[in-house]
């Protein structure tokens, strides 16, 4: 049994970066042993002090590399279909950033690929899981504690967008993450999404259409809505508030020194996913690095990314007709069961 994981981190930008740091300073179990991007300076620069890491500027180069057992995926999502395949065909841990791949052909022909190994090898990045409000809902939830879950109002809302951000990626590179934690919650599979395009604000750029509402159904017909502003300007808000027969549960208000001073109260908005999820992404990586040590993972699966990936379909095809449209499921396979 593997001792230790030596992970080859796929694209060092900002979620790359981003978790190269953790797995060399926070994470137990595992080390950097190699960092792949197409810019090489980029990879250079994040192997920095970092004891026997190397560089690279092919993902290829590091899969083969014989001190390298593992992976983590963090190049843009449409760029994993191919990492993922030579990686399942080397048969080791795999961490792949959200979403598995942009659509669900493509996350399918991953599944498949899962199911021919004949054990799960892949971890998808859905980090909100493994934060603790996420979690105490969850639970809440599971244990029936107020009564049935009835609906959940969810809250998306970015300061600003990067450049290039097109009014699909408010679904494919957003919302996904929504439909995962509906998943979650309600530990049943989404079977509707519409979307409805309302007054736009003046701050999204050209071709964005900023906010949008989204309406999702569950297989028990829980009911969910999603506001996904991602020009919101005044800071970052991952909020949701959940209704229940016996009760109302919220979670993700900003917390933190609430002050009084020169005639006015309050507090500061959190900046950015980093900061808001910063303890859920250690959690999601270590628990990831302990399951793989066991040749088990520890979080969401490939079928949990084809799922989403499905959603992703539907919401970007509702986005178009303002429809309410199917989401179209192949049947589960044993493996995910
Ligand atoms: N879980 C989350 O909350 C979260 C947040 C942000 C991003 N993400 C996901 O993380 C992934 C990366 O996003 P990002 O924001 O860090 O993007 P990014 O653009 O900042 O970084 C991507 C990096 O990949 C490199 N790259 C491009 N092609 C490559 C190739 N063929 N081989 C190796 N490297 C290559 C780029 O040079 C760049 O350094 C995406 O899948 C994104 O959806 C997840």
């Amino acid at each position: 049994m593997t001792k230790i994981l030596r992970v080859a981190v796929i694209g060092a930008g900002r979620m790359g970066a981003d978790h190269i740091q953790r797995l060399n300073t926070r994470i137990h179990g595992a080390e950097v042993a190699a960092v792949v991007d197409v810019d090489l300076t980029r990879a250079q620069a994040a192997i920095e002090g970092i004891p026997g890491a190397i560089a690279l500027a092919d993902a290829e180069e590091a899969l083969n590399n014989g001190d390298v057992n593992a992976v983590l995926i963090a190049t843009p999502g449409f760029l994993h279909e191919d990492i993922l395949l030579k990686a399942i065909a080397k048969d080791i841990p795999i961490l792949c950033e959200k979403p598995l791949t942009p659509d669900a052909g493509s996350s399918w022909k991953i599944v498949e690929a899962e199911q021919k190994l004949g054990r799960k090898r892949i971890q998808v990045g859905f980090m909100r899981r493994f934060d603790a409000e996420y979690a105490a809902l969850g639970k809440i939830i599971r244990d029936s504690e107020l009564g049935e879950l009835l609906m959940l109002h969810h809250q998306h809302r970015n300061p600003t967008t990067p450049a290039g951000f097109t009014n699909e990626m408010l679904i494919n590179d957003s919302v996904v993450h929504e439909f995962d934690a509906i998943r979650y919650f309600t530990g049943e599979e989404i079977t509707s999404v519409q979307v409805r395009l309302g007054k736009a604000t003046r701050n999204a750029p050209a071709g964005q259409h900023d906010p949008q509402h989204v309406l999702i159904e569950t297989a028990s017909g829980v009911l969910a809505d999603v506001e996904i502003y991602v020009n919101a300007k005044f800071g970052y808000e991952v909020a949701t508030q959940a209704s229940f027969e016996d009760g109302i549960v919220s979670i993700g208000a900003d917390t933190g020194p609430y002050t009084r001073s020169n005639g006015r109260w309050g507090g500061e908005v959190t900046p950015g996913f980093e900061e808001r999820f910063g303890a859920a992404y250690d959690a999601e990586i270590q628990s990831w690095v302990d399951a793989a040590l066991r040749d088990e993972i520890g979080g969401p699966t490939a079928w949990d990314g084809y799922a989403t990936a499905a959603c992703c379909e539907a919401g970007v095809e509702a986005q178009k007709n303002g429809e309410k449209v199917a989401v179209k499921l192949n049947a589960k396979p044993a493996l995910y069961r």
